[in-house]
């Protein structure tokens, strides 16, 4: 298995193909973007840290039965993962309010939920990525409803992995985005990253921010959190 050509360069990752159809090669860049892209930074070793951070939580929700697209570690900064097509749909699970849903619905960050909120949200960069209607993604062919009802119940079972995950090590999973994808069979794996980029992690007893809202809102340094973060899910697993 050797890598091929690249496929897909987004803003925090490169995807490239291999001699395997089957596989693919991720690359997580060291660039962090924030806001559709408009605010751009650097910041060397987050690469490393998200590729070794996805990696496990992609490990910790497979190996409670969940399937990901997640094969193993290649190096610093790249993990092997099987081939999908995306489902151009960003599944969002919130615990509690916060981010765009604080500021759309006018409640304070922070506020407790009667129950999860299970979110989708349409993956256009031009359009920023607009929050729709189950019935908008099922009626324009975004996604089946059995497809949407499997991404439900899905994003629960993550929900409750990662939350148990984290509270573990002292940390709160506020909210998180998830992708999915389809294998050729039709059938869907959890794809892309679950990492800092993409879930509110807040420390339990401080409410400290340890996740990219750091650099969204200069709130502290970013990787200070990616570290502490990865540090303790390693001490809770040696
Ligand atoms: P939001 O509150 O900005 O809608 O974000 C909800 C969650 O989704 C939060 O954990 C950050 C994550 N997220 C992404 O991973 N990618 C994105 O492009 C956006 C807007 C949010
Ligand atoms: N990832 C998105 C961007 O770059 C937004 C975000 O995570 O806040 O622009």
């Amino acid at each position: 298995m050797e890598q091929g050509r690249l496929l897909y360069e987004g803003k925090a990752k490169r995807v490239f193909a291999t001699t395997d159809p089957d596989l693919v090669i991720f690359e997580y860049k060291d660039d962090a973007t924030a806001f559709n892209g408009t605010k751009h930074s650097q910041f060397a070793g987050k690469g490393e840290l998200n590729n070794r951070l996805s990696g496990r939580l992609l490990e910790a929700v497979a190996a409670a039965g969940v399937p990901t697209h997640f094969v193993r570690l290649l190096s610093a900064t790249q993990q092997l993962c099987r081939r999908v097509v995306i489902v151009p749909l960003e599944v969002v699970i919130r615990n509690r309010v916060a981010g765009s849903m604080a500021r759309r619905l006018g409640i304070e960050e922070g506020t407790t939920l009667r129950h999860p909120v299970f979110e989708l949200c349409y993956k256009n960069d031009e359009l920023g990525d607009p929050l729709v209607a189950p019935s908008h993604a099922a009626a324009t062919g975004m996604a089946t409803w059995s497809e949407i009802r499997w991404m439900e119940r899905s994003a629960a079972t993550v929900n409750r992995i990662l939350s148990e995950h984290m509270a573990a090590v002292g940390i709160e999973l506020i909210d998180f985005k998830l992708e999915y994808g389809r294998r050729d069979d039709g059938s869907l794996l959890l794809a892309d990253e679950i990492s800092p980029d993409t879930c509110r992690l807040w420390d339990r007893t401080t409410g400290e921010r340890l996740d990219k809202d750091r650099f969204r809102r200069d709130l502290a340094p970013l990787l200070d959190g990616y570290r502490e973060i990865l540090r303790r899910l390693e001490e809770a697993t040696t």
